[in-house]
């Protein structure tokens, strides 16, 4: 928008810029172009429907669990159908791994493409009903044979991404886009008067350090001592100028405000749950790539999140992502720990 309000006639949409960045690679054939146009849509759907949620009644539960044995929500069900629908239409894709199926999806003959797609519809679920922000989560990788498409198809390191990104259902909708390797991060907005999301955040960069961090802090009862001597250590004045403590509960949220304002999020193994909560295809991996497009890290304490061969499904592991400094700060503590 201009200073008076009038559209900006350079209005630089995503699928505008996605198209450019595929003209830059002359043998590119347009198909990740095409599949992103379809992502664009659900989260466009999903973004309409969590507006009139309550009014449409969306909001409550269906009356059955998922394969992660929590409730499942209407919201839930309605924007995992309309994201394996826009998938597969896209004729782009052969396999899908989404949070709410047990299995992979495996894509009709008539209708597969080269991508394989893994995503949370939406992340957040327990905060649907109060009205705190939600979000989907999506992470695309190239079927690397010819082998008929199955559930290993998913089983890529996060390096391999072609493209990862979120949309968040905040105040506003927006969609962070990383595509692959070296490719930075870009923020579209989207503007409801057009129905497209434009670019309002370029080239995203995650300041070096920040002041917050972000955990549950209510399992800290839970943690291992690393984890407690590092939040100590970010809380008490002793060891220097406090950080603030921030905690939404939807990892889009709180991963989306790390990007911006820096400093660190934290999904620690627990006691009681020994990996984590967060599940690597769909939630951790697409978000570390793109707080490593930004300049950040991610670690499962150990390695880079991308750095992990994957093996199941609905994998979980531990999550620490963020600002540089903070991360090789808790990685210190971590490593001092486990001598
Ligand atoms: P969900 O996929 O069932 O919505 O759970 C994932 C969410 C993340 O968005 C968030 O980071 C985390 O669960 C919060 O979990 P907790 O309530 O244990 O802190
Ligand atoms: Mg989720």
């Amino acid at each position: 928008m201009t200073s008076a309000g009038i559209l900006d006639s350079d209005c630089m949409t995503l699928t505008r810029f996605v198209l450019a960045e595929q003209k830059k690679v002359p043998s590119a054939s347009g198909d990740l172009t095409q599949l992103l146009t379809s992502i664009q849509t659900a989260v466009k759907a999903v973004s309409s429907a969590v507006r009139k949620a309550g009014i449409a009644h969306l909001y409550g539960l269906v009356g059955n669990v998922n394969i992660q044995g929590e409730a499942v929500k209407k919201l839930d069900v309605l924007s995992n159908d309309l994201f394996v629908n826009m998938l597969k239409s896209s004729y782009k894709t052969s396999v899908l791994v989404t949070e709410e199926n047990e299995n992979a999806i495996v894509v009709e003959t008539e209708k597969r493409g080269k991508y394989i797609v893994c995503f949370d519809p939406l992340d957040g679920s327990s905060n649907i009903d109060c009205l705190v922000s939600i979000g989907s989560i999506f992470g695309i990788y190239r079927k690397l044979n010819d082998d008929p498409p199955n559930e290993k198809d998913a089983f890529q390191k996060g390096r391999n991404l072609v493209a990862a990104g979120y949309a968040l259902y905040g105040s506003a909708t927006m969609m962070v886009l990383a595509l692959g390797k070296g490719s930075g991060v870009n923020g579209f907005m989207l503007d409801p008067a057009i129905g497209e999301f434009v670019l309002t955040e370029k080239n995203i960069k995650i300041p070096e350090q920040g002041n917050i961090y972000s955990i549950n802090e209510g399992y800290s009862y839970q943690w291992d001592d690393a984890i407690s001597e590092y939040v100590e250590k970010k809380k008490n004045p002793k060891f220097g100028k406090p950080y603030g403590a921030r905690y939404v509960g939807s990892m889009v949220a709180d991963v989306h405000r790390t990007l911006k304002y820096g400093g660190i999020f934290m999904y620690p193994a627990t006691k009681d749950a020994p990996k984590g909560k967060l599940r690597l295809l769909y939630e951790a991996i697409p978000m570390s790539h793109i707080l490593e497009e930004a300049g950040g890290l991610s670690s499962n304490g150990s390695i880079s999140i991308l750095d992990i061969e994957p093996t199941q499904l609905h994998q979980r592991s531990p999550i620490f992502l963020g600002s540089r400094n903070d991360i090789k700060e808790l990685l210190e503590i971590i490593s001092k720990h486990s001598k």
